[in-house]
């Protein structure tokens, strides 16, 4: 029995969803410090560039897919590449859109969930205070105290040890989640992201003018935080390493190369606009990220403790700045504790449409090509991320791990392949074709030739720089929780494998008797 596949609700709800995909921890988190980290100004080139060059064209490579997956069905890569692709591993190549956002789903709840209970933390007064005394360092040293007590971080053994609030935070967000998925798409995520999109933009603006009127004892204001980020820097062009972080916040923060905006798509009506829809949802997102996300953390960062600062605060990597910094500066003005509430909360929301956009992926596998229920799909998603979620939580060093394969790697690898398969091995002609029609604007032909050639060349340096810069590092990396996350990937895989083989297998049976 075939189940009808949902559809949005409206057009204003489905821009809003996507843009709640796209808006994540990734704009105001992610993207302040890989800006900082690489230079402010020298990054804001290399990231403009592959906006264009490889991130809206990509973007509307997955919309296009996804628009054809729902011609026929089916809202994942692995049975649109199947169509594409007349090739038995197509599929298996396509799992890659269901893998990848699960993983990744699978620690991002887990940080997701930090940001609700330092949103908690934050309104009953629960977190650090410490005067601002001359030296930064002494000065966050009691919020990394807070936050390694929060996730268990011990010095000795590869077990971390949360607390309990830690864990009970979890299974709220766990159950937050899943209860939204249960609703459906149109009841569930596309309501959602109507309510939690303009809470928002409401609190990102709240906060962006209170650290728009902030001053240091020193003197600098917020201009001098902009600054940071709006004074081009030309001599990083030549800096490989400036670019991969350019091209990987561009990846993330659009949500491109992980399979979701693929099945958000395939929830259109097969004769809808994607031109019009994929360019709306990504300037909402570039907006939230480049205006919003960089005029909170890096601007409050440099006024309270300069940019070197800023710049070390940054390089130790994606919490310090959100959960020290921040807390450490709002610790020091008046109401605080209320900007402090609105800050995670901001990130609990923006996390939350955003991690719901990871799961959708599996559910549409198990609903399109296994025929479970919706109820059925969701149940056995939870079940999954409730056993899977253990490993980030308990042990050190997995969650690192299985960022750099999924959130890393494995994006812009599943993005060549999407290039490929669809300009490469399905025709270019057929497949511009295919993008172009039915939309509400015109896609400028100058994309045909980088989508085809441009694009796919960029990812290739990008990979092979990868390989070589950072592979033989972790690779080299022999913990237990490098090794559990290796693991967990490779059971994945294989399951994955058998599952879609034996699903194909029965469908064929199906069509030839
Ligand atoms: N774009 C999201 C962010 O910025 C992350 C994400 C990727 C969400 C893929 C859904 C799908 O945080």
């Amino acid at each position: 029995m075939k189940i009808k596949r949902e559809h949005w609700g409206t057009r204003l709800g489905l821009i809003l969803a996507v843009a709640g995909n796209a808006i994540g921890l990734g704009n105001f988190l992610r993207f302040p410090v890989q800006a900082a980290d690489n230079g402010g100004g020298a990054f804001m080139i290399p990231y403009m560039i592959s906006l264009i060059l490889l991130g809206i064209p990509l973007l509307w490579i997955e919309w296009a897919l996804g628009r054809f997956g729902s011609k026929k069905g089916h809202g994942t890569a692995v049975a649109v590449f199947d169509y594409l692709w007349k090739n038995p591993v197509a599929k298996y190549i396509g799992f890659l859109g269901v893998l990848i956002p699960l993983t990744v789903v699978v620690y991002y709840t887990y940080i997701e969930s930090w940001t609700l209970l330092y949103s908690f933390f934050s309104l009953i007064g629960g977190l650090p205070s410490t005067p601002l005394t001359a030296d930064v360092k002494d000065y966050l040293e009691p919020f990394k105290n807070f936050l390694f007590e929060k996730t268990g971080e011990t010095s000795e053994g590869f077990l971390l040890k949360p607390p309990l609030e830690t864990y009970i935070f979890f299974l709220i967000t766990l159950v937050i989640n899943l209860y939204i998925l249960y609703r459906g798409v149109s009841a569930g995520i596309e309501k959602v992201a109507k309510i939690a999109m303009p809470l928002i933009f409401i609190m990102a603006i709240i906060l962006m003018v209170r650290v728009f009127t902030l001053t240091s004892p020193d003197g600098r204001n917020f201009l001098d935080g902009l600054g940071f980020l709006w004074n081009p820097d030309f001599s990083a062009l030549t800096n490989p390493k400036v670019w991969l972080a350019a091209a990987g916040q561009v990846f993330f923060t659009l949500s491109v190369g992980f399979g979701a905006i693929l099945t958000y798509a395939s929830y259109i009506k097969p004769k809808d606009d994607i031109a019009l829809n994929g360019l709306a949802g990504a300037s909402v997102n570039e907006f939230a990220e480049i205006i919003l996300g960089g005029s909170i953390a890096i601007v409050a960062s440099v006024i309270f403790f300069g940019v070197g600062a800023t710049a070390v605060i940054a390089s130790h990597g994606a919490f310090d700045l959100g959960f020290m910094a921040l807390p450490a500066i709002f610790a020091n003005i008046p109401y605080g504790q209320f900007f402090s509430f609105v800050w995670f909360l901001l990130l609990f929301f923006a996390g939350v449409t955003s991690s719901i956009a990871l799961c959708q992926p599996a559910i549409a596998f198990l609903e399109d090509e296994l025929g479970y229920s919706r109820q059925k799909s969701v149940a056995l998603l939870g079940g999954f991320l409730f056993f899977a979620a253990h490993i980030p939580i308990f042990i050190k060093g997995a969650l690192g791990e299985l960022d750099f394969w999924v959130g890393t790697m494995g994006l812009v690898l599943f993005a060549l392949f999407e290039a490929v398969v669809f300009f490469w091995i399905y025709g270019s002609k057929k497949a511009w074709e295919e993008m172009t029609r039915d939309n509400d604007i015109k896609i400028p032909k100058i994309f045909y030739y980088i989508m085809k050639f441009v694009a796919p060349t960029f990812l290739i340096i990008i990979l092979v720089s990868w390989v070589f810069e950072y592979l033989p590092s972790v690779l080299s990396k022999t913990d237990i929780g490098t090794w559990v996350a290796r693991g967990f990937l490779l059971f994945l895989t294989i399951a994955g494998i058998l599952i879609i083989k034996l699903a194909w297998e029965k469908r064929n049976g199906r069509t030839s008797s």
